[in-house]
C-alpha cells in the first residue's frame, strides 16, 4: 500500500458539504460529524496540497460559534445517525476541544499566503482564545480549565480518573456515563462554564494548555501580519502568562503533569503529556535531553515496540488492548500524540527521534490500515476504521 497516497484518498472519501460547509468526518462508520481537532488536522494536512479546501474546514468549524466565543467540539451537521447527541444543545457539542485553530490557520497561511482569508477569520479567532482565557481561568492564575475530559480530546485517559472518581479498571459504559453526567451539569449550570468548574470537574490539563500557548503565538503572528497590535500584544502576553504558571504549579520531577481543583493537587498518572510540552518549547534543552532519554525513548515505560504508548506501561491504567467496545486512551498509540511529539522533537533538534516516530506511524498505517489508535506492543488496529488521524504523516516532514 502507497500510505502517502491512501491518506489522501481517505480525506477526500471522508469530505462532505451541508448547507454549503464543507467539511472532513474523522470516520465514516463511527464519526460522521465536524470534530473541532481533528478539522484543524486535516486542514493541516490539506494546506499542503488544497489550500482551499484547508480554508474551507475551518471556515465551517467557526461557522457555529457560540455568542460567548466558544468553539464547539462536535457540530451534528446531519444529525440524527448517532447517539453522540449526549454531548449537545441544537445541532452542537456544548463543549470544545484542544484550541489547534489558530495554528492551522497561519499553517494554511503560512502555505498559501492569503491576507483576505485571515482577516475573515480573524475576529471568530480573537474571540475564541478571549473566551478561554476569560471564562477558563476564575482565579487569574493563568492556567485554562477544562470542565469535561472531552476537552482535551482524550476521552478515557486515566489523568481523569481521580478527578472523575472513576476506578482503575472502569468499564467503557462506566466510564462515558461519568462524562456524560458531566454535560448534564453543565447544562443545569447553564453553561456557566466558572461555576461548572467549581462545582464538579476543572483539571488545568498539560496538553491543552500547551496547544493553547502554541497557538496563541500563532494567533500573535496572524495579528501582526494584519497588523493588530493589540491582538498581537494579548496573544504572546498570554501564551507568556500561561508558560510560565504551567512551570511554576504543573512542574515536578523534572516533567509537567495535569492539576486539578482549587489548590492544584497534581495527577500524578504517567502520559504523554509529559511530552506535549516540547510542542511548545516549554522544556529547557536539559530538561529536553533528560526527557527523551529516561521517559521517550524508555522501553519499559513509553517507547513501545509499535510507537509511544499514550500511557505508561508501568501504570496500573496501562491496558495495550483497550476496550473491546471501541477506543481507549489507557495506553493504545494515536496518531496525533505521535504528531505534537514529532513536532516537539524537531523543534529541539531531536532528528534522528522523530525519524523514529514517523517511521513507526507509517509502519503501522502499512500493518493494520488507517484505525483509530492500535496495540502499542502487537501493532494491531482498534476502534474506527478508516479514521484520518494516520494522515498526519504527511505533515511528519520538517518541510
Ligand atoms: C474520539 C477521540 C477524540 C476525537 C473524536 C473524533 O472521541 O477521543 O479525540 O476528536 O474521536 O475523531
Amino acid at each position: 500500500m502507497n500510505v502517502l497516497r491512501e491518506a489522501k484518498r481517505l480525506l477526500e472519501n471522508n469530505r462532505r458539504t451541508t448547507n454549503g460547509y464543507q467539511y472532513t468526518i474523522p470516520s465514516a462508520e463511527h464519526y460522521p460529524y465536524q470534530w473541532l481537532w481533528d478539522s484543524c488536522f486535516h486542514a493541516i494536512i490539506l494546506a499542503q496540497y488544497d489550500a482551499k479546501s484547508a480554508k474551507a474546514e475551518i471556515v465551517s468549524l467557526l461557522s457555529k460559534q457560540f455568542e460567548n466565543g466558544l468553539v464547539p467540539h462536535i457540530i451534528y451537521w446531519q444529525p440524527g445517525i448517532l447517539h453522540l447527541f449526549r454531548w449537545g444543545v441544537e445541532g452542537t457539542s456544548s463543549l470544545t476541544q484542544p484550541p489547534m485553530i489558530a495554528y492551522a490557520a497561519w499553517e494554511i497561511h503560512r502555505r498559501n499566503p492569503d491576507g483576505a482569508f485571515l482577516e475573515s477569520i480573524y475576529p471568530a479567532l480573537l474571540a475564541y482564545y478571549t473566551y478561554l482565557i476569560e471564562k477558563r481561568d476564575p482565579r487569574d492564575h493563568n492556567l485554562i480549565g477544562v470542565i469535561n475530559p472531552d476537552e482535551t480530546g482524550e476521552d478515557n485517559s486515566p489523568r481523569f480518573d481521580a478527578p472523575l472518581s472513576a476506578a482503575a479498571d472502569i468499564s467503557y459504559a462506566d466510564h462515558l456515563a461519568l462524562r456524560t453526567q458531566l454535560v448534564e451539569h453543565n447544562t443545569a449550570c447553564k453553561f456557566d462554564a466558572e461555576l461548572c468548574m467549581r462545582e464538579f470537574f476543572w483539571v488545568k490539563d498539560v496538553p491543552f494548555n500547551a496547544i493553547l500557548i502554541e497557538n496563541l503565538r500563532a494567533l500573535a503572528h496572524i495579528a501582526s501580519f494584519l497588523k493588530h497590535g493589540d491582538g498581537e500584544h494579548f496573544a504572546n502576553l498570554h501564551a507568556e502568562l500561561i508558560a510560565d504558571s504551567m512551570r511554576e504549579r504543573l512542574f515536578a520531577d523534572g516533567v509537567f503533569w495535569s492539576a486539578s481543583g482549587k489548590d492544584y493537587s497534581l495527577l500524578k498518572v504517567a502520559t504523554w503529556a509529559h511530552f506535549a510540552p516540547l510542542f511548545a518549547g516549554l522544556y529547557t534543552p536539559e530538561e529536553a535531553n533528560a526527557l527523551v532519554e529516561t521517559h521517550l525513548m524508555n522501553p519499559d515505560t513509553f517507547n513501545a515496540p509499535y510507537g509511544i504508548r499514550t500511557v505508561s506501561k508501568q501504570e496500573p491504567t496501562y491496558r495495550a488492548g483497550g476496550y473491546t467496545e471501541g477506543f481507549s486512551w489507557r495506553g493504545p498509540v494515536w496518531m496525533s500524540p505521535h504528531w505534537f511529539i514529532y513536532r516537539g522533537l524537531l523543534r529541539y533538534g531531536f532528528k534522528k527521534e522523530a525519524a523514529q516516530i514517523r517511521e513507526k506511524s507509517l509502519a503501522l498505517l502499512e500493518k493494520s490500515g488507517f484505525r483509530e489508535c492500535f496495540n502499542p506492543e502487537t501493532g494491531e488496529g482498534q476502534g474506527a476504521k478508516g479514521f484520518t488521524w494516520g494522515a498526519l504523516v504527511l505533515d511528519m516532514n520538517d518541510e
